[in-house]
């Protein structure tokens, strides 16, 4: 019996979602325990493609799936993300899909309250998604956040909506001299989405805890990535939970030592979405072409992706930080037809070489990056399913990646399809 924590480890939009999809075979439960709606992890099985935002990506597998008490989630897109899988004929009843009693609302006035605040900001912006997804991260903080448990009593969840809501109207008419919101209208249709999303509210710790009891296998799958962390990413531009491995604990209601492995998520090149630094960005054609090749656009957003080189030095902190025990590398035929390939090792500062991913902001936007050139490869791989088939180059260039991080590359992914895989080893054996 194994359980695996799988995670991003740049900025996101790594191909988690194919992973998951992928490993869930084995697998008996999957878990989402952090974030909410600002994920988009994207499945393509026998040429179909399925988004999906809240549910875990083990859905497709049937696999049982949880989402953790770590999650702030709108229950409008749950919701309608139900409809849309059923509508796809995929079983999603209550058996399947359960929900933290602890995880919190995402209410009305946390999308508002993001909206605004991003508004207010004007070039300085974080580029969120306007999920709510911070706002209602700060009243989890706070202690004044409302939680699923609370959809099942319509006498307590008003009086709560009522309380929260005089404070939010009133920063939203006076401060941002926006819209207020109102308290009826939010309680009316909470409490009809309770009636729905009512019979998946669960304790997730215990059906976790009692299932590992019983020998069922757990993949935990986490959103966003390493650098979008609260703590350990490119602060203030991040998100509001914790994205690394650690958090598949406190986000599910298991103890550290239920998870045996953690599979890193490293795109064969980096990108992001939204604002802030990004020290191997390509401000040129190459970037377009794999913008282009890549199709980055946002899952959740449609925004185009920035892209750029991959950076081993943002990879081996990501090694670190998340106790990654293997990797999975995505997307590599998005770099067939270069004629080169570049990987940064470390960082020029200031005429001195470093290695360590800067904490300031201000050090970090005048890092420039020390790369290291590897030749291309013309042929598609996408076809290609062992290893030793690639092309030279490519191996070559994997080769690299597996000696910069000191960590084992256990898969690699050359398509977005399910099969469009080359498993080296099997996380969970
Ligand atoms: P996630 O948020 O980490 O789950 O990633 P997204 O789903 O947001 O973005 C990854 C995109 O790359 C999706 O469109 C996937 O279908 C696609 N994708 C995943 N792996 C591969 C791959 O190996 N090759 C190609 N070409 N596309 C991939
Ligand atoms: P998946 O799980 C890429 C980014 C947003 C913004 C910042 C804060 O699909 O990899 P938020 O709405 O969370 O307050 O936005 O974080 N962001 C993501 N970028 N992939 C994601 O999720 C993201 N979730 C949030 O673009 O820069
Ligand atoms: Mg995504």
């Amino acid at each position: 019996m194994a359980n695996i924590v799988i995670i991003g480890t740049q900025w996101g939009d790594e191909g988690k979602g194919k992973v998951v999809d992928l490993l869930s075979e084995t697998a008996d439960y999957v878990v989402r325990f952090q974030g909410g709606n600002n994920a988009g992890h994207t499945m393509v099985v026998k040429g179909e493609q399925f988004i999906s935002h809240l549910v875990p990506s083990g859905i497709l597998q049937k696999k049982k799936c949880f989402i953790g008490n770590g999650l702030v989630v709108d229950p409008k897109v749950l919701a309608d993300e139900i409809d849309y899988l059923s509508g796809k004929g995929i079983d999603i009843s209550p058996e399947k899909l359960r929900i933290s009693e602890k995880a919190h609302i995402i209410m009305p006035y946390h999308k508002s309250l993001d909206h605004v605040r991003e508004l207010k900001k004007g070039d300085k912006k974080i580029g969120t998604t306007g999920r709510g997804i911070g706002p209602c991260y700060e009243d989890k903080s706070s202690r004044r956040g409302i939680r699923f448990f609370e959809l099942l009593d319509a006498d307590s969840f008003s009086e709560r909506v009522k309380s929260v809501l005089e404070e939010k109207n009133f920063s939203l008419e006076h401060y941002f001299k926006a819209e207020p919101l109102d308290a009826d209208e939010i309680i009316e249709s909470y409490l009809e989405l309770g009636k729905k999303l009512g019979p998946h509210i669960s304790n997730v710790s215990l059906e976790l805890n009692e299932g590992m009891r019983s020998g069922k296998q757990i993949l935990f799958e986490g959103a966003q990535g390493t650098y979008l962390d609260i703590d350990h990413g490119t602060y203030p531009f991040v998100t509001s939970s914790n994205t690394v491995s650690g958090n598949a604990c406190c986000g599910s209601g298991v103890g550290p030592n239920a998870i045996n492995g953690v599979i890193g998520i490293v795109k064969a090149y980096t990108t992001r979405v939204g604002a802030g630094p990004f020290p191997t960005e390509l401000h040129d054609e190459i970037g377009d072409a794999i913008q282009k090749k890549g199709v980055e656009f946002g899952a959740t957003t449609g925004r185009k992706r920035r892209c750029g080189w991959m950076d081993m030095v943002m990879i081996r902190n990501s090694v670190r930080l998340n106790g990654l025990t293997g990797l999975a590398i995505t997307k590599l035929d998005v770099l067939g037809g270069l004629d080169e390939i570049k990987i940064c090792t470390g960082y020029t500062y200031k005429n001195q070489v470093i290695d360590y991913f800067p904490t300031d902001l201000s050090v970090l936007e005048q890092c420039i990056p020390v790369y290291e050139s590897i030749k291309g490869w013309e042929e598609d791989i996408s076809t290609i399913r062992a290893f030793d088939q690639l092309p030279k180059n490519a191996i070559a260039y994997l080769k690299r990646l597996e000696k910069l991080s000191e960590t084992p590359i256990q898969i690699v992914s050359v398509g977005p399809g399910r099969d469009e895989t080359i498993l080296l080893s099997d996380p969970f054996r």
